[in-house]
């Protein structure tokens, strides 16, 4: 299954690349900040289409069109393209994200950055992979040298778990944090050791699923706040080296105190 998960993801990347920079149509969903393309729904029905015609007893579960349910013990989480703000503003930072859940339990995951040509994949206890290189986190333990990624939710204005304050502290006591505007390119460049923490709240399970195994196979943690084990519904996260995963989660608490 991860080598159609991988076909699939291409193929979904290849729609996106040919819509990009070009005329299509934008709708707001929740807010003016949140935006679908009518190549995020183009993406999303070329998935669909494919996994229902070669697996059509499992179930899906998509950010577009939401649940397919078909009693199956198999998932797949999908996120057509992650990073939607960036492809309608023509910035090149956006993937497509998929997540094959088995009982709950993501047993296998593919990312698809884009423009770059990179394909991300893990299979539950075989490591993680980028263009089919084994990639591992770095073992950064100093906090004040860390460079982290972090995302603001579409609700931000309601400032959740205090993500605004949260941020303010990271910013004072790392040496950098980006904002790239793709969760799951966040958790790649994390698994291949270019970001020492990924931190978010109120992401969704299609932002999490695939991101969440490639990171954990690469040798990371992925925890919510408080450090506990997360599954793809936790409105936290917190992606770290391990190495880094107490100091970091320090810095939230120091804020949430
Ligand atoms: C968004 C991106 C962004 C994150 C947001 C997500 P979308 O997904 O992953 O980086 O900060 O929370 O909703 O809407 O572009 O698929
Ligand atoms: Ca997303
Ligand atoms: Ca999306």
């Amino acid at each position: 299954m991860i080598n159609d998960l991988i076909i699939v993801a291409k193929e979904a990347g290849e729609i996106i690349r040919e819509g990009f920079g070009k005329n299509f149509s934008i709708e707001f969903k929740t807010n003016e900040s949140n935006l679908v393309t009518e190549i995020d729904k183009k993406s999303e029905k070329h998935i669909i289409d494919f996994i229902t015609k070669k697996y059509p007893t499992h179930s899906l579960l998509t950010e577009e069109s939401g649940e397919h349910n078909h009693n199956s013990e198999y998932v797949w989480v999908i996120d057509p393209l992650d990073g939607t703000s960036n492809f309608a503003h023509s910035l090149p930072i956006f993937s497509v994200s998929i997540g094959l859940q088995k009982n709950g339990e993501t047993i296998a995951g593919v990312v698809y950055d884009v423009m770059r040509n990179e394909i991300y994949s893990a299979e539950l206890g075989s490591g993680a992979y980028c263009n089919s290189v084994k990639i591992s986190v770095n073992q950064n333990d100093n906090l004040r040298r860390s460079f982290l990624v972090t995302g603001f939710p579409y609700n931000i204005e309601e400032n959740p778990d205090n993500a605004i304050e949260i941020f303010i502290e990271m910013i004072k006591r790392t040496r950098a944090v980006r904002r790239l505007g793709s969760a799951a390119i966040d958790f790649c460049y994390m698994a291949k050791g270019v970001f020492d923490g990924f931190w978010e709240v109120h992401l969704h399970p299609w932002d999490i699923s695939a991101g969440k195994l490639i990171v954990e196979e690469a040798g990371g943690l992925v925890t919510n706040f408080n450090g506990d084990k997360i599954d793809i519904f936790s409105k936290q996260i917190l992606a770290s080296n391990g190495k880094l995963h107490e100091q970091l989660m320090g810095v939230i608490k120091s804020v949430e105190s």
